[in-house]
């Protein structure tokens, strides 16, 4: 049997311990070290029996680890990535890739130029209903995709934003949670060539967007929207219907994403896809549906079980450095369409 992969942790704090959860999954990988300048993390590194480091390059220097996961606030994602690449360890690193294009074309840059890969923490990929849907559009069972709707609506409750940094500038819905509804439509959808967004703080006052509306056009046609809101009491939403994560009570009938084409539709994440008997059915015939068979497997689980393999230079990266910088190219349209009024273009990347 293969020595376990000896994997570092950058930063410990909830989506950092949410990965040592899935990590003592798999016997391919082994936790060696945590670094996080936070002091009371020694004690969670003592409890797991690895060492632990205020300073990460202290601990890529000491503790050598052959990959590490960084989970660190997201401004320091980039420089953090880089100096584990500098060090020779490839990186998950946890979405946003950063918080701006240059920086995020830097981290690409090392990333080639160094051979060492990053991927992205953009997990809702590694969903196996994900793949699904994304083989049902590749099959072309929808026909020509034409219209796509997402949303993004539920309630945070007011304790989220006693947290400081989450009141802070940058820290809004769209870089924190539509970023993931963003890159799945990516993911599913194809590029995005332009939008027109509206944004407010309204209904909470804090600095921060509370609700969006965003209208998509993709390179391939197809029109879209994504509205959404942490302030509403509402059920539409990848975490209250997906049931990927189980904090989040389950709304098992609710749809949060309608991807609708010339031969048929598939609502998400229910997969149930919708059709005509005859292929020129039309709105007097019944339309029928079914549900795509799927077998379910936790995403986060399934991201470590492939950065394993993207580390030990087995795969490429689902979600790489500069793939995951085109989704914050689009938030970052979004933002200027908000800001502008004028329709706006990503940014290549
Ligand atoms: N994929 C997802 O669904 C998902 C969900 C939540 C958070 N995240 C991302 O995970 C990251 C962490 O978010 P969180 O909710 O765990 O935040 P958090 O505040 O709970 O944890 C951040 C941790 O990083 C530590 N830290 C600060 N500076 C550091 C440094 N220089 N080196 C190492 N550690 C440092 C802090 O002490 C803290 O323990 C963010 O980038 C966030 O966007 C992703």
């Amino acid at each position: 049997m293969q020595t376990p992969l000896s994997i570092a942790l950058i930063g410990a704090g909830s989506m950092g311990q949410q990965h040592l959860e899935h990590l003592e999954n798999l016997s391919q990988a082994k936790l060696c070290a945590i670094s996080d300048p936070n002091p009371q993390v020694a004690d969670f590194a003592k409890a797991r029996g690895v060492a632990y480091f205020a300073d990460h390059r202290q601990m890529l220097i000491q503790a050598k680890p052959q990959a590490a996961i960084i989970a660190n606030p997201n401004n320091l994602h980039v420089q953090t990535a880089i100096e584990c690449l500098e060090a020779g360890v490839p990186v998950l690193l946890e979405k946003p890739v950063g918080v701006g294009l240059d920086e995020v074309r830097k981290l690409v840059k090392a990333s080639q130029d160094s051979g060492v890969a990053v991927l992205v923490g953009h997990h809702r990929r590694h969903n196996p209903l994900i793949a699904k849907a994304r083989q049902l559009l590749e099959a072309g069972k929808l026909g020509q995709l034409t219209s796509v709707t997402a949303l993004w609506q539920l309630r945070k409750p007011d304790s989220y934003f006693e947290t400081p940094w989450r009141r802070e500038p940058g820290a809004g819905m769209l870089l924190t949670n539509l970023i993931h509804d963003l890159d799945l439509l990516r993911h599913l959808c194809g590029e995005v060539q332009s939008v027109q967004a509206i944004t407010s703080n309204q209904t909470r006052g804090l600095p921060n967007e509370d609700k969006v509306a965003v209208l998509l056009q993709f390179a391939n046609g197809a029109l879209g929207s994504l509205t959404g809101s942490d302030a509403v009491v509402a059920p539409w939403s990848w975490e209250l219907c997906s049931a990927e994560n189980p904090i989040y009570p389950h709304q098992a009938d609710q749809p949060c994403y309608l991807l609708a084409g010339t031969e048929g539709a598939l609502s998400l994440p229910q997969l149930k896809h919708w059709h005509y008997a005859e292929a020129d059915g039309g709105w007097h015939q019944p339309l029928l549906s079914d549900v795509q068979p799927y077998t379910d497997a936790p995403a986060l689980t399934r991201q470590l079980a492939h950065f394993i393999e993207v580390a030990q230079g087995n795969a490429e990266p689902l979600v790489s450095a500069a793939d995951a910088g085109r989704t914050l190219a689009l938030i970052e349209a979004i933002r200027q369409a908000a800001e502008s009024g004028q329709a706006c273009t990503p940014e290549q990347i």
